[in-house]
């Protein structure tokens, strides 16, 4: 074991929902990889729990194929290959039927002590079912359970949603998953602004002219257009990741890294949001959806051609202009974006410092560069500062601006471990910091909600876009209409 890792107490972890997507490509990866750093106990145990009948052996075989499938071939070594699928057994049972449930109950009394840990990594209507019958069998008394987005599609859902578990489980055992929480730049950018004293001072409107934030990806939604048809970008993205970001960037420095401490924080930036509604919708929010196009060398089709329909009024692309009313941020836009099948995956937060006040140079120098922070999520995790130095070289002054930059992967030579592995994790330490509490996710759903009535009531499709491209045109028309520019790849 390495020293550096923290050791978890003994666990029981039921993963409802074992034989799909969430657990064959995350969890499962995501807990071999602990487990092979040593940092598993010994005893804990690890229950698959789907409707499919399968046996124990039958879901080691599964899982196997899952690992295969996720992690290079090299890491997957004996005795840790043999020692994990050791710790795996399986339950099928349906959340709206009795059969199965007996059985696991008998299983999670059988590890005597453990933590039990439930993942509901299932659709989010079987989380209300599924809660009601662990408590219905006497699982739910020490147990904590996990939950992943979509929370709801609204404000009332999320809250008769949050309703639903909590009546089972309360609100201090309850970890709801956001993992861009768990992704290690963004607890980087807690490291950035609060390890270091030299930022903080200017991490205000006196100082910072506006933030950026560009979630891009270059695929498109593929096999989950079922899915992502009923929510688009503003329910699968804006709402939980963007916003979770946003508040890391903005929110003030917590008294410590204690769970409620830190999302105490981050509520207040929530609840600080300026309100986008039917009359300022048009200027603060874009939505697009993307046609065909190219992406990575190769023609791709368009979305509507992988959704298998003529007409789809779902945004594949959102840009916006936020804006918190609060005496830090008053002034400072806060310019989001995020899309599907875009120009490249890059996913990065740019702080934008002013202007200097006065040039002591002239004019023969070339322009003063606003200095940046570029805090680079992925890939090649990294920071980048932007500062201006004079070129080297006799003949006078000339200005020249350049980066500080550091990459992660070439600084710290070590794998960079997934959102889920650390996340996992803390949920059997019983560590809330990075899980959403309820009144975060509710604050966060009262903010899009008027947005998403304002685009339903405009009765205007997104507007097209070409795969490939960074979207539609009228987004770079809402950040330059302020005579700013997006920022792309760490420039
Ligand atoms: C998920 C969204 O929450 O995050 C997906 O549902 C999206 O649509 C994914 O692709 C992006 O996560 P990551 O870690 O690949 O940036």
């Amino acid at each position: 074991m390495t020293s550096r890792l923290i050791p978890v107490p003994p666990f029981v972890l039921t993963v409802f929902g074992a034989t799909g997507d969430l657990s064959r490509r995350k969890l499962i990866p995501a807990l071999f990889h602990r487990d092979a750093d040593g940092q598993i106990p010994e005893e804990a145990l690890i229950i698959g729990v789907s409707r499919r009948a399968m046996t124990d052996a039958e879901f080691r075989a599964f899982a196997h194929q899952a690992l295969t499938d996720h992690i290079p071939a090299a890491e997957l070594k004996e005795p840790e290959l043999e020692r994990f699928l050791g710790r795996l057994s399986y339950v099928a049972a349906d959340a709206d039927a009795e059969p199965g449930w007996s059985e696991l109950a008998t299983r999670v009394a059988n590890a005597g002590d453990m933590i039990p840990v439930y993942y509901l990594a299932t659709a989010p209507h079987l989380f209300g079912p599924i809660c009601e019958r662990l408590g219905k069998y006497g699982l739910a008394e020490k147990g904590r359970v996990v939950i992943e987005k979509p929370i709801g599609k609204d404000l009332s859902s999320a809250v008769a949603l949050n309703e639903q578990v909590g009546r089972i489980f309360p609100e201090e055992r309850v970890y709801r998953i956001d993992h861009y929480l768990g992704k290690e730049t963004v607890q980087n950018l807690m490291a950035l602004r609060f390890a270091n004293a030299l930022f903080e001072p200017l991490w205000n409107n006196a100082h910072i002219d506006h933030v950026q934030i560009t979630v891009a990806e270059a695929l498109g939604v593929e096999e989950r257009a079922g899915y992502y048809d009923t929510a688009g970008a503003m329910r699968d993205m804006v709402q939980n990741h963007m916003l979770q970001l946003l508040c890391l960037v903005a929110m003030e420095p917590p008294a410590s890294l204690d769970a409620d401490a830190v999302r105490d924080e981050k509520l207040k930036v929530l609840r600080a949001l300026k309100p986008i509604a039917d009359h300022n919708m048009a200027q603060l929010t874009v939505r697009g959806q993307y046609r065909a196009g190219a992406s990575a060398g190769g023609a791709v089709p368009g979305y509507l051609e992988e959704l298998g329909s003529t007409r789809s009024e779902t945004e594949t692309f959102v840009a916006v202009k936020a804006e918190l009313e609060n005496w830090r941020w008053a002034g400072v836009p806060f310019y989001l974006r995020t899309g599907k099948r875009l120009a490249s995956r890059v996913s990065e937060i740019v702080i934008g410092f002013r202007h200097v006040p006065h040039s002591v140079f002239g004019d023969a120098v070339g322009a003063i560069e606003p200095n940046r922070l570029v805090i680079r999520l992925q890939p090649d995790e990294g920071v980048k500062l932007w500062l201006m130095i004079k070129d080297p070289g006799p003949g006078g002054i000339r200005l020249t601006h350049v980066p500080l930059d550091m990459s992660f992967a070439k600084a710290f030579k070590v794998r960079n471990p997934d959102a889920y592995e650390r996340l996992i994790l803390d949920v059997v330490r019983g560590n809330q910091t990075l899980f959403m509490r309820r009144d975060e996710v509710e604050a966060a759903w009262k903010w899009v909600d008027p947005i998403l009535q304002a685009w339903r009531g405009a009765k205007e499709p997104p507007r097209p876009y070409t795969a490939g491209t960074w979207g539609p045109s009228a987004s770079i028309a809402l950040i330059e209409r302020d005579g700013r520019t997006w920022l792309e790849d760490g420039a």
